[in-house]
C-alpha cells in the first residue's frame, strides 16, 4: 500500500470533479474456481486499488459528495475466519491506513445507496464484471441484473480514465519493477530454449521466477511455438529446432502495477535466413513505433506507421506488392499484421479495459474502426505525458487466415499468395516493450534492456 496521503489526494481529484450525488467503489471479492472454499487467487479491482489501496476482499467505499462524507464498508474477522486463514487489521484500522474516518459494516452499504436513491439523489457506479457485483448492485439498485451496466455512469468512468491515465512517479516506480521482474523471467526463458524442451517448462519457471520474488503474473503467459496464434494458451508442445518461440509474458508487482513483454527466440539458438528477414521487419517498426512517441501525436499514426514499415519489409521480401501506404490504407496488411499495435498498461495489463474500451483509448477526435485488423487497435488517441503503454507489431502467418484470403483473392493486388504458401508454418514473430510519455519524447520502462536484437538474442539463447 501506498502511504495514505497517495489515497487520500487521490480521492480529493476525483471528488472534485462531481458537484452532486454518491460515488460508489466495489471491491470485489474471493471466486470459487470448483467448490466455494478453493477459491481462485484473489485480485482486487483496480479502480478499488487505485482509490483506496485495500486489497483484501469484501470490501466496499461510498463518497456522498453533497455531505462530504466518505464511507468504507467492510466486515471484521470473526474467530473463524481468524483460525483458517488469520488475522487481519480491522476495518477501522483499514479506514485509517487510507484516510478515511467512517468505518462501517458491509451490510450499510445497501441502506446507504438505497436512501440517496430515495431521495432522488444520482447514484455513480462502474461497469461491473464480476458475477456477484453485478448481482448484488442490481438488486440494490432495483433494476434486472443484465441491464445493471447500462446505468454506469460515464462521469464517474471519464473521471477515473482521466487521473489513472497519467501515471504519478510512485506509479511509474511500480512499473519500472514489475518490468525488471519481467526481465528477469525472459532472460531466464532465453536461456531454456533448447530442442527437446517443453513449452510448460518455460511457462511453469516463468511464474515461479514472479512468484519466488514477491510478484505475481499480470495475466496467463503465452509461451508457445505456435506463436501465429495472438494469444494462444497452451503449453503442449516440445520444441524443436526450426521453431520460432514467442513468449509474451509479463509480472504484477506487489502492489498490482502491471508490465507486458514480448520477445521470440530460435529454438536452438540462431535465427534461419527467413526469421532473421521476418524479425528485422518486426524489429524496425518496434523501434521506429518507439522512437516517434511523443506528446501531441496519436497512437493511431504511430500504429499506422508500423503497418506501413511492416508492409515495406513484406514488399522488400516479395511477400506484399504495390505501395506499402496504399496497401496499408486498404488493410492489406492485417493478414500478417491483425491486432492493434499497444494498450494501455498499468494497474491492469489492459488498464482500465473493464471501464470500457472506447473510453480509455479513444476520445471525440478519433472514432473506433469497425475494419478488420484496426477494430482490434485498443489505443488511439493522442498522447499526453504520463501515458504507459505497450508498443507490440508482430508478422503472423495464420494458415486459416491465409486459406480464407486467398480463396477470396482479398487484396491480391497487395499479396503475393504463392509466395506466402513458402511461410504457411513459419509461425509468428511479435516483439514487445512498455513507454512511458515523457513531457519531450519517451523512455521505455526498466532499469535496462531486455535482450531484443538478432545478436543479443542469439547470444542468449544456447546453441543446440
Ligand atoms: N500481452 C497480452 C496482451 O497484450 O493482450
Ligand atoms: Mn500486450
Amino acid at each position: 500500500m501506498f502511504e495514505a496521503n497517495v489515497y487520500i489526494e487521490r480521492r480529493r481529484v476525483l471528488k472534485d470533479k462531481f458537484d452532486s450525488g454518491i460515488i460508489i467503489f466495489l471491491g470485489n471479492n474471493d471466486s470459487p474456481a470448483n467448490y466455494l472454499a478453493n477459491t481462485y487467487s484473489f485480485r482486487q479491482d483496480s479502480s478499488f486499488l487505485y482509490y483506496y489501496g485495500i486489497d483484501r476482499p469484501g470490501f466496499a467505499a461510498t463518497i456522498d459528495i453533497d455531505n462530504n462524507l466518505e464511507t468504507l464498508f467492510g466486515n471484521d474477522y470473526l474467530i473463524d475466519e481468524i483460525v483458517w486463514v488469520g488475522s487481519q487489521p480491522t476495518v477501522n484500522e483499514f479506514a485509517e491506513f487510507v484516510g478515511i474516518k467512517r468505518a462501517v459494516e458491509l451490510d450499510k452499504l445497501s441502506e446507504q445507496i438505497n436512501s440517496a436513491i430515495k431521495k432522488g439523489r444520482k447514484v455513480h457506479f462502474l461497469p461491473q464484471y464480476r458475477s456477484e457485483n453485478i448481482m448484488k448492485l442490481a438488486s440494490i439498485i432495483g433494476v434486472d441484473s443484465s441491464r445493471i451496466n447500462d446505468y454506469a455512469s460515464e462521469k464517474f468512468i471519464k473521471a477515473i480514465v482521466a487521473q489513472r491515465s497519467i501515471k504519478s512517479e510512485e506509479e511509474i516506480k511500480e512499473i519500472d519493477a514489475a518490468v525488471d521482474i519481467a526481465a528477469k523471467m525472459h532472460i531466464a526463458a532465453m536461456k531454456m530454449v533448447k530442442p527437446d524442451t517443453d513449452e510448460r517448462k518455460i511457462a511453469g519457471m516463468i511464474e515461479g521466477i514472479a512468484l519466488s520474488l514477491g510478484y505475481g503474473l499480470s495475466f496467463r503467459p503465452i509461451v508457445s511455438i505456435n506463436g501465429q496464434t495472438l494469444h494462444n494458451p497452451y503449453y503442449d508442445n516440445k520444441m524443436k529446432i526450426g521453431d520460432l518461440l514467442v513468449n509474451d509474458s509479463g509480472a504484477e508487482s506487489k502492489l498490482h502495477y502491471a508490465s507486458d513483454i514480448t520477445r521470440t527466440i530460435p529454438v536452438g539458438g540462431k535465427f534461419e535466413q527467413k526469421q532473421k528477414e521476418i524479425y528485422e521487419i518486426v524489429l524496425k517498426s518496434e523501434q521506429n513505433a518507439i522512437d516517434s512517441v511523443k506528446p501531441g501525436i496519436t497512437f493511431k499514426d504511430i500504429h499506422m506507421q508500423a503497418a506501413t514499415d511492416i508492409a515495406s519489409g513484406l514488399v522488400e521480401l516479395g511477400l506484399m506488392s504495390g505501395n506499402p501506404e496504399d496497401a496499408v490504407r486498404a488493410g492489406a496488411h492485417t493478414l500478417f499484421f491483425p491486432h492493434g499495435l499497444g494498450h494501455m498498461l498499468g494497474l491492469d495489463v489492459h488498464d482500465m479495459e473493464g471501464l470500457g474500451e472506447d473510453l480509455v483509448g479513444y476520445d471525440e477526435s478519433i472514432i473506433r474502426s469497425e475494419e478488420f485488423g484496426l477494430k482490434y487497435l485498443r489505443l488511439a488517441k493522442t498522447l499526453e505525458s504520463g501515458f504507459v503503454f505497450t508498443i507490440e507489431p508482430g508478422i503472423y502467418f495464420i494458415p486459416e487466415l491465409i486459406d480464407m484470403w486467398k480463396q477470396e483473392n482479398k487484396f491480391s493486388e497487395y499479396i503475393n499468395y504463392d509466395k506466402v504458401e513458402e511461410y504457411r508454418n513459419f509461425g509468428g514473430i511479435r516483439i514487445e516493450d512498455d513507454v512511458l510519455v515523457t513531457e519531450d519524447g519517451f523512455r521505455v520502462l526498466g532499469s535496462k534492456p531486455i535482450p531484443k536484437s538478432v545478436e543479443e538474442i542469439e547470444a542468449t539463447v544456447p546453441s543446440k
